[in-house]
C-alpha cells in the first residue's frame, strides 16, 4: 500500500460526484453540440435564412465559452481529485493506457484549435471551408469520446484483460461498445437540449417554431434507443456487480431516479416543445435542463456504485488495496502495511485513535463515522463491541458491495470501538423486527433476494428458532456469535417464526 488517504470530512464520494457529473454534462454536450452546429449550418445553407445564420453565430459563442472553459477546468479538476482520492487506481489507469491517453490529448488539442477557428471565421472563410472546420471539430471530439470510453468502461468490465494484461483486451472490453452507444445517444440529446436553451432566449417566433421542433427531435428520438442500449450494457456486467442491482438499496433508488428523470424529460420535451415550439421560453427549458442533469447524475452514480467494491473490477479495491495484495495485508495487518499511520501497535489507550485511522483507510471511501450519508454510527447503536468487531471483519458478506476487511482481528476490534464511540447513545427498540434489522439484515433478507433465511427457518416454532439463533456460529463461522440478551433473542425468534411461516412468505423482507 503506497499512498496515504485524503480524508474528506463530508465524504470523498461527493467531491468526485460533483466534479464528474459537471464534467460529463459539459463534455457530452461538447460532442453532441458540435454535431448540432454542423447539421444546422448545412441546413441553413440549403435554404438560406439570415435569422438562422445569426442564431448559429450566437450559439457558437455560447458553445465555445461553455465547453472550452468549463469543460477544460472540470477535466483538470477530475484528474486532480481522482489523483488524490484514488491514487492507486489513477496510477494503474495511466500505466495501462499510456498510449490511449496520449492519443486522447492529441484529439483534445485538435478539438480546441478547430472550435476556436470555427467560432472566429464565420465571416472570413468560404462557406464550404467553414463547415469543414466544423466537421473536423466534431470528428475530433467524437474520437476523444471513443478513446475515453475504452478506459472508463474497462474499470467496470475489464474482461479478459485480467488474464492477458494486453492493452487491446482492456480497451475493447466487453462493455466497450454498449457503453459507447449509450454515451453517443446522450451526446445527441444534450446537443438538442442546449440548443433549446440558447433558442429560448431568442425573440424570433418563426425561428423558434422551425428550429425548436428540430431540436426537440434531437432530444426525443435518441431517448428511444436508450432502454435497449442500457439493457445491452447491463448484460455485459460481471455477476458480482449485477447482484447489487437487486440487493443494494442505494443503487436501486438512483436507478429509479434515472428512469423517472429521463422519462419525464422526454415526455415534457414532447409536450412543451414539440407541440408548442413558438412559446419556447427559458421557463420551459430550465426544468428540462434540471431533469437532464438529474438523470445524468443518477446514471453516473449508478455506474460508480455498480463497480463496488472495486475501482477496477477484480483488480483494485475501492480502498486502494490491489486484489493480489489483500491476503498479505490481512495477514500482516492494515496498520503494519500502511507506512504513514501514527502507531502500529494497538493498546487500550490508543485503540479509538487507531480505530479511526483504520476507518479512514478501509471504510471512508463510502461511509461517514457519525452522521450524514451512509454513516455507520447510527446503524450500530444498541450493539456491543464483540458483535460489531465480528460484523466489520465480514464486510464482504453483507448485501452492499464492500471489500473484505483488510486487517487482523485486533484491528477489527479497534475499529468496532471507534465506530461505537461514534454511535448515538440512545435506547433502542427490542421489537423483533428492530433486532433483525440490527443483527441479521446486514447479511440477510427474510424472503427477499439476498441470502434469504425463510427456507431454513420456515415451519419451525419460536423456541427452535431461538435455539438456532443462540448457536449461529456453530452453523457457519461466517456468522457472528450471538451476543444479545434473552429479551432480544425471544423477540427476534418470534418475529422470524411469524415472518418465515409459509403462508406469510412474500410479505416480509
Ligand atoms: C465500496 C463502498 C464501501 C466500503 C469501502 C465499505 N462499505 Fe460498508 N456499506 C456500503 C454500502 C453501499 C452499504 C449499504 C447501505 C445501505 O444498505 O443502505 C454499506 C453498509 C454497511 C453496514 C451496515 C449494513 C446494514 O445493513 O446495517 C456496515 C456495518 C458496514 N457497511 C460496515 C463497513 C465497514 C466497517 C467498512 C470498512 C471496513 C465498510 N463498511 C466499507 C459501502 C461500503
Ligand atoms: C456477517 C454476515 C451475517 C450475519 C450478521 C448473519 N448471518 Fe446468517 N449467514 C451468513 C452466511 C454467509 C450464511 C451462509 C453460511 C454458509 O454458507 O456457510 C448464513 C446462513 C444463515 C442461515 C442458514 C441459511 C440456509 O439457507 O442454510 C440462517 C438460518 C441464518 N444465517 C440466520 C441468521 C440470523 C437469524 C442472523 C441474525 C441473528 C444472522 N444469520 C446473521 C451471514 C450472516
Amino acid at each position: 500500500m503506497n499512498y496515504p488517504v485524503w480524508y474528506v470530512p463530508f465524504g470523498s464520494e461527493w467531491v468526485i460526484a460533483a466534479m464528474a457529473i459537471l464534467h460529463v454534462f459539459i463534455s457530452h454536450f461538447a460532442v453532441g453540440g458540435g454535431l448540432f452546429l454542423v447539421a444546422v449550418e448545412t441546413r441553413a445553407e440549403k435554404h438560406y435564412d439570415p435569422a438562422l445564420q445569426d442564431w448559429l453565430r450566437r450559439f457558437t459563442r455560447f458553445f465555445v465559452l461553455l465547453t472550452v472553459v468549463l469543460g477544460a477546468v472540470t477535466g483538470v479538476g477530475i484528474w486532480f481529485t481522482i489523483g488524490l482520492i484514488s491514487p492507486e487506481a489513477t496510477s494503474n489507469l495511466i500505466h495501462i493506457f499510456v498510449w490511449a491517453w496520449a492519443i486522447e490529448w492529441v484529439f483534445f488539442a485538435v478539438e480546441i484549435l478547430s472550435i476556436l477557428v470555427y467560432a472566429y471565421t464565420w465571416d472570413t472563410l468560404p462557406r464550404m471551408s467553414h463547415r469543414l472546420v466544423g466537421w473536423v471539430y466534431f470528428i475530433a471530439a467524437y474520437l476523444s469520446l471513443v478513446v475515453i470510453d475504452g478506459i472508463l468502461s474497462f474499470q467496470l468490465t475489464p474482461g479478459n484483460w485480467l488474464h492477458t494484461h494486453t492493452v487491446w483486451s482492456g480497451f475493447f472490453n466487453p462493455g466497450y461498445l454498449p457503453s459507447l452507444l449509450v454515451r453517443t445517444l446522450i451526446c445527441v440529446m444534450l446537443g438538442g437540449l442546449f440548443a433549446l436553451l440558447s433558442l429560448s432566449f431568442s425573440k424570433d417566433k418563426t425561428l423558434k417554431a422551425e428550429l425548436g421542433r428540430y431540436a426537440a427531435y434531437w432530444v426525443c428520438l435518441p431517448a428511444l434507443g436508450l432502454p435497449p442500449a442500457v439493457y445491452w450494457l447491463l448484460h455485459t456486467i460481471p455477476e458480482v456487480h449485477k447482484i447489487l442491482l437487486r440487493t443494494n438499496p442505494i443503487i436501486q433508488h438512483f436507478t429509479w431516479l434515472l428512469f423517472l428523470a429521463s422519462g419525464l424529460l422526454v415526455v415534457l420535451t414532447f409536450l412543451l416543445v414539440w407541440l408548442r415550439p413558438r412559446s419556447l421560453s427559458p421557463f420551459v427549458v430550465a426544468p428540462l435542463m434540471v431533469l437532464a442533469l438529474a438523470s445524468l447524475a443518477a446514471t453516473e452514480w449508478v455506474r460508480e456504485d455498480l463497480r463496488e467494491p472495486y475501482l477496477i473490477s477484480g483488480y483494485v479495491y475501492i480502498n486502494q488495496i490491489p486484489v493480489r495484495q489483500m491476503d498479505s495485508v490481512k495477514e500482516k495487518g492494515l496498520l503494519a502495511s500502511s507506512r504513514w499511520v501514527s502507531a502500529q501497535t494497538i493498546t487500550p489507550e490508543n485503540e479509538v485513535k487507531l480505530g479511526g485511522e483504520i476507518f479512514r483507510i478501509a471504510c471512508s471511501n463510502c461511509h461517514l463515522p457519525r452522521r450524514g450519508f451512509n454513516s455507520l454510527g447510527p446503524r450500530l447503536t444498541g450493539l456491543d463491541q464483540p458483535f460489531v468487531a465480528a460484523l466489520v471483519s465480514k464486510t464482504d458478506l453483507m448485501r452492499a458491495g464492500m471489500p473484505p476487511f483488510p486487517g487482523r482481528q485486533e484491528e477489527a476490534k479497534a475499529l468496532a470501538r471507534y465506530l461505537l464511540d461514534n454511535a448515538p447513545k440512545e435506547p433502542v427498540s427490542n421489537d423483533g423486527k428492530a433486532v433483525w434489522r440490527r443483527r441479521c439484515a446486514p447479511c440477510h433478507s427474510v424472503t427477499g433476494p439476498f441470502r434469504p433465511v425463510a427456507k431454513a427457518l420456515g415451519g419451525q416454532n419460536a423456541e427452535d428458532i431461538a435455539g438456532i439463533i443462540g448457536s449461529l456460529e456453530v452453523m457457519s463461522d461466517k456468522m457472528p456469535t450471538w451476543t444479545g440478551n434473552d429479551i432480544e433473542k425471544k423477540a427476534l425468534a418470534q418475529y422470524l417464526a411469524e415472518a418465515c411461516k409459509p403462508a406469510s412468505l412474500g410479505g416480509a423482507r
